[in-house]
C-alpha cells in the first residue's frame, strides 16, 4: 500500500517565504501533497497559494477567516487531511526554518512511531542564526515541560513533526484549546498519555531570512500557564490514585 502524506503549512504573512518552501518540499518529496492553511494574510500569501494550487495538483489551500493562531490552523488542517484519507500528516513552517531536505529523515524515522519529531535538541540536531533569547527560551521551555509534565521529549515545542493519521484519530482533538505554539507541547503530551510512541530525529533549524516571527509575549504566557495547569492537574490525579490504592 502506498502511504499518502500531507504536509500542512500554516501561514500568516509569508508571501516571500512560502514559494521557496513549497518548491523545496515538492523537490525533496515529489509524491507528497501540501496544504497551505492561511489565516487571510493581508500580504497576499493566500492568493499566491491559490495560483500555485491551480498549476500543481499536489498543492491545496485552506482559507481561514482571520489570524486565529497556529493551533487552530493545524486542527483545521488535520481535519481536512483526515477527511481525505491521508495516512501521515506533517507540520512544517513556511519560513524555511524547517528545511525540506530534512523531510525524508522525519518521514523515514526509524521503527514504528505515532509521532516523529524533527528535533533540534537531540545529538546531531542544531539551530542556526537564532538570537540568544530564543535559544534561552527554547531550552528553558523544554526543561519546564520535562519537569512539569514528565514528558521525556527533548524538543517538545518543535514545529516540524509527522503524525500517523491513526494516532490523530485516537485523540480527542475537539478538546484541544491551545492557540499558540504551546499547541506543540499539548499534542506531544496527548500522544504520550495515549501510549503513543514518539521518536526524535535530528534536524537543523535555520532562522528565517524573510518576514518576521509571530512569536509574542501572549504566546509565551499561554504556554507557561497551560503547562503549569496541566502539570498540577496531573499531580492531583496521581495523588488521588495513590489514595484510592490504599
Ligand atoms: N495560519 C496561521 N495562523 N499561521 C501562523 C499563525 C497563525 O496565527 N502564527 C504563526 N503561523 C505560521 C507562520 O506563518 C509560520 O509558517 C509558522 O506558523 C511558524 O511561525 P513563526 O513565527 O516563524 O515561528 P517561530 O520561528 O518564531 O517559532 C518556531 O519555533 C517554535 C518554538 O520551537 C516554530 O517552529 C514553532 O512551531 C515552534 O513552536
Ligand atoms: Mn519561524
Amino acid at each position: 500500500m502506498v502511504t499518502r502524506t500531507l504536509i500542512i503549512i500554516p501561514t500568516y504573512n509569508e508571501r516571500d517565504s512560502l514559494p521557496v518552501q513549497v518548491d523545496g518540499v515538492r523537490t525533496a518529496c515529489p509524491d507528497v501533497d501540501i496544504l497551505v492553511a492561511d489565516d487571510n494574510s493581508p500580504d497576499g500569501t493566500g492568493e499566491w497559494a491559490d495560483a500555485r494550487a491551480e498549476q500543481d495538483s499536489h498543492v491545496h489551500v485552506l482559507h481561514r477567516p482571520g489570524k486565529q493562531g497556529l493551533g487552530a490552523a493545524y486542527l483545521a488542517g488535520f481535519a481536512w487531511g483526515l477527511e481525505r484519507g491521508y495516512d501521515v500528516l506533517v507540520e512544517m513552517d513556511a519560513d524555511g526554518s524547517h528545511r525540506a531536505r530534512d523531510l525524508p529523515a522525519v518521514l523515514n524515522a526509524p521503527g514504528q512511531w505515532d509521532l516523529a519529531i524533527g528535533s533540534r535538541w537531540v545529538p546531531g540536531g542544531s539551530v542556526v542564526n537564532w538570537p540568544k533569547h530564543r535559544l534561552f527560551l527554547s531550552t528553558n521551555a523544554n526543561r519546564y515541560v520535562r519537569v512539569m509534565l514528565g514528558l521525556h521529549v527533548k524538543d517538545a515545542t518543535a514545529g516540524f513533526r509527522a503524525y500517523q493519521a491513526s494516532a490523530l484519530r485516537s485523540l480527542e482533538l475537539s478538546s484541544v484549546e491551545s492557540q499558540g505554539y504551546c499547541f506543540q507541547i499539548d499534542m506531544a503530551w496527548r500522544v504520550a498519555k495515549a501510549g503513543g510512541r514518539i521518536v526524535e530525529v535530528p534536524i537543523t533549524f535555520v532562522e528565517r531570512e524573510q518576514g518576521v516571527s509571530k512569536m509574542s509575549g501572549a504566546i509565551i504566557r499561554e504556554a507557561l500557564v497551560k503547562t503549569t495547569v496541566w502539570g498540577m492537574k496531573e499531580r492531583a490525579t496521581q495523588v488521588r490514585r495513590a489514595f484510592h490504592r490504599q
